[in-house]
């Protein structure tokens, strides 16, 4: 039985008071015992969030972290050591923001994910399929590749303490949700890629939806059996709705 999981992927948003906001209202949330939640707001506001949900089971991860696991010149990066120093425990790597907008590769991808682990953060990987690629019926085989990128280099059994994110690219930000149906399709065939190498590993790792997920689409997205949960961007920024979303995983 895998314990699900909600994230919420801030983004590029929030001010101090805004973020003050958020957690306030977070902290009034009535939060499932069975459920991981963790946010990830930007880097300059992890210490205030970290502060300010003391007392809550909340988990904080950054958005991104560099390919060097340490301190080092490397102007305007965060190490995943300063992340662990921040009282991060996660990190997202490849969001497709990141590999479509900044032009992140799966080899860039792949040592991100090293330099978390190695550094003691849980990453998590996104990996989706743009729209192109959908109606060319190429989603599984994006998404295999990415996936394996990530195991042929590291092996597979770095996903023992890392989480996947499926995430369509047309549904980020779209208000398009994938159906139940569609997502888990490719959670299936995430996780049998995995088997292949490790079945009991691949029963074991966690992956998460993400793209458009709202409370009212939360309940029948994780009742799907390959479905772990979410990674919720625009959503997780109403603590009420990010509450609920939470509250449907525990359900
Ligand atoms: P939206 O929930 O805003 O579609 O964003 C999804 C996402 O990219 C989470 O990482």
């Amino acid at each position: 039985m895998r314990r699900p999981m909600v994230a919420g992927n801030w983004k590029m948003h929030g001010t101090r008071a805004s973020v003050a906001e958020l957690i306030n209202g977070l902290n009034q949330q009535a939060l499932p015992a069975g459920v991981d939640v963790a946010v990830f707001p930007s880097c300059l506001h992890i210490a205030q969030v970290v502060d300010g949900l003391v007392g809550k089971v909340v988990a904080v991860g950054a958005q991104d972290c560099a390919t060097e696991a340490h301190q080092g010149a490397l102007t305007g990066e965060v190490a995943a050591s300063q992340l662990v120093d921040a009282r991060c425990s996660m990190v997202l790597i490849g969001h497709s923001e990141r590999r479509s907008l900044l032009a992140e590769g799966d080899e860039v991808v792949t040592r991100k994910f090293a330099a978390a682990q190695s550094a003691g953060l849980m990453p998590v990987l996104c990996v989706g399929e743009t729209l192109a690629e959908r109606e060319a019926g190429q989603t599984l085989d994006v998404v295999a590749a990415q996936l394996a990128a990530v195991t042929e280099s590291l092996g597979v059994d770095v996903f023992a303490d890392a989480v996947i994110a499926y995430e369509p690219v047309w549904a980020i930000g779209t208000g398009l949700t994938a159906s139940p149906e569609q997502a888990q399709e490719v959670h299936a065939a995430i996780r049998a890629q995995l088997a292949a190498k490790n079945a009991v590993l691949a029963g074991k790792v966690r992956i998460l939806y993400g793209g458009s997920v709202k409370a009212a689409s939360a309940a029948e997205l994780f009742g799907m059996p390959d479905i772990d949960g979410g990674l919720v961007g625009g959503a997780s920024l109403n603590a009420d709705e990010f509450g609920a979303i939470c509250r449907a995983a525990g359900s």
